[in-house]
């Protein structure tokens, strides 16, 4: 054996004897009475029991890798954010890109969203990207949020998805169509996970130390274009070979093939919102190119698979919340929503102290005291310094670059508030049923992937679910009809 070789010891480091277990031996059989005192055996099993973490409520099916973004056009007339400053300059990154509903072991080639989430360890701490790869979101008020996750999940009775259920819940809250018409086109299934755009959904802002603000939308653009998946072969594939686009990511970094992408921006000034085509505040709006075309910021490249998916990616803590100055959140209520259920969600998968795990640590220093104790306390706990606020014992000083939450001027009423949908919901959905039927096979894609979905609903719940697609398009609703007298 080679001295090189690792000594097997236990957790606290004593000698350990793998794969033996002590026990008072009967005779020359294979029998045996195990011992309390066989500490090995005990922690071995022991830990097992406890080796899992809540995996997370949704986006539990995921590929992760790290990399890079380097700053490719000066941005500096709209932000101060440190890394976006300097053509040229690169920043650490680490990647995770999911699918929504499945559970951790689901199949990665179904019809759903990805998830795209991206942490920069900037010199000025943290900043998360946490974006998906369809440009609008499904609800705008964010209490309904586990709702419309649930409809997309199991049945409380039968535990399997349910049709019936994801109608129900998309016909009742209607202002989803946008997103629903992404969904059922052709990318509700990539080919790769090298081959999805990353878009930000939200409006946010850029903003500048001298009060200075504008509002972007981001979008990360695959520099390999966006390539889906025929259904069909997704269907054999989500049996075959349930992990088709985590290996795909694994492998084609590991071969040094790396996939990029080109990060951009819309803009638009403050005095603008007001006239603007869309209420840059909904996020189930997208802000017309023609009128807000993309200003490219920089280059996103995956380089490096983890060493260990469970302490790199499955430990991994993203979250809109993690801000660095010169970008900002805006008012739309679900980011506002957002930036708080991301920290309690690891909070509880995680546990309190995860910013101190290997892949949440920002890389520049650290000082935040009135946060401590509590359980895997790993980075010294701030020894004997002051445990509260305003200590003359050890004075605390303040960075002139101070994250400031909104830069708008406010002014209103409390009132308990939900959206409503008018006739100005379906507009855009209309438009990308317009382009879609003017791809090739893309009007008889669409149709062929809603229509199981409809075959086992209620007669009744069908109808209305027609009429709901109608409002989109009348021919829609009348090429659903005629593809469901086949059914
Ligand atoms: C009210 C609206 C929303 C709420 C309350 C919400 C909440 C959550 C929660 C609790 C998680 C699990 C986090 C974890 O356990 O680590 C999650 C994951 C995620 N969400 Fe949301 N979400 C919302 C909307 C959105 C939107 C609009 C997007 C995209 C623009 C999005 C993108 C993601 C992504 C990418 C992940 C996976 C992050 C990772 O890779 O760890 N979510 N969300």
């Amino acid at each position: 054996m080679s001295s090189s070789n690792p000594t097997a010891t236990l957790a606290n480091g004593q000698p350990a004897n793998p794969g033996h277990v002590q026990q008072v031996r009967y005779g020359q059989t294979n029998g045996g009475l195990a011992l309390l005192s066989d500490t090995y055996t005990i922690e071995v099993l022991a830990h097992f029991a406890r080796e899992r973490i809540p995996e997370r409520s949704v986006h539990a099916k995921a590929a992760g890798a790290f990399g890079e973004f380097e700053v490719l056009e000066d941005i500096s007339d709209l932000t101060d954010a440190d890394f976006l400053t300097g053509i040229g300059k690169k920043t650490k990154v680490l990647t995770r890109i999911s699918t929504v509903g499945g559970e951790k072991g689901s199949s990665d080639t179904v019809r759903d969203v990805r998830g795209w989430a991206t942490k920069f360890y900037t010199e000025e701490g943290v900043q998360d990207f946490v974006f998906n790869d369809l440009p609008v979101f499904f609800i705008r008020d964010p209490i309904k949020f586990p709702s419309m996750n649930r409809s997309h999940k199991r049945h409380p009775q039968t535990n399997v998805p349910d049709n019936s259920m994801f109608w129900d819940f998309h016909k009742n809250n209607p202002e989803g169509i946008h997103a629903l018409m992404h969904l059922f086109g052709p990318r509700g299934i990539p080919a790769s996970l090298r081959n999805i755009n990353g878009f930000s959904v939200h409006t946010y802002t850029l903003n500048k130390s001298d009060g200075s603000y504008v509002y972007v939308k981001w979008h990360f653009k695959p520099d390999d274009g966006i390539k889906t998946m025929d259904p069909k072969v997704a269907v054999r594939l989500a049996g075959e070979d349930p992990d088709y686009h985590v290996k795909d990511l694994f492998k084609t970094i590991e071969k040094g093939d790396y996939p990029t992408w080109s990060v951009c921006i819309q803009v638009m000034k403050p005095e603008d919102v007001q006239s603007a085509p869309i209420d840059i505040f909904d996020c189930t709006y997208t802000w017309p190119y023609e009128k807000y075309p993309l200003r490219r910021v920089g280059r996103l490249t995956l380089n490096q698979n983890p060493s260990n998916y469970f302490q790199d990616i499955e430990q991994a803590c993203f979250s809109p919340s993690n801000m660095v100055p010169g970008i900002g959140p805006s008012a739309d209520p679900v980011l506002q929503a957002r930036m708080f259920s991301y920290p309690d969600a690891h909070r509880y998968r995680v546990g309190p102290n995860y910013f101190q795990l290997p892949p949440n640590r920002p890389t520049n220093k650290v000082y935040a005291p009135y946060v401590r104790d509590g359980p895997g306390t790993v980075n010294g706990n701030y020894g004997g310094d002051p445990d509260y606020v305003f200590s003359q014992l050890r004075p605390v000083s303040k960075s002139a670059r101070l994250q400031m939450p909104l830069q708008e001027k406010w002014n209103g009423q409390v009132t308990s508030f939900a959206t409503s949908v008018t006739d100005k919901d379906f507009e855009q959905a209309r438009k990308l049923w317009e382009i879609i039927c003017k791809e090739e096979g893309g009007k008889e894609q669409l149709l062929h992937n809603i229509l199981p979905t409809l075959v086992d609903i209620p007669a009744s719940l069908r109808k209305e679910v027609l009429d709901y697609l109608g409002r989109v398009d009348k021919t829609l609703k009348d090429c659903l009809e005629q593809g469901l007298k086949g059914k």
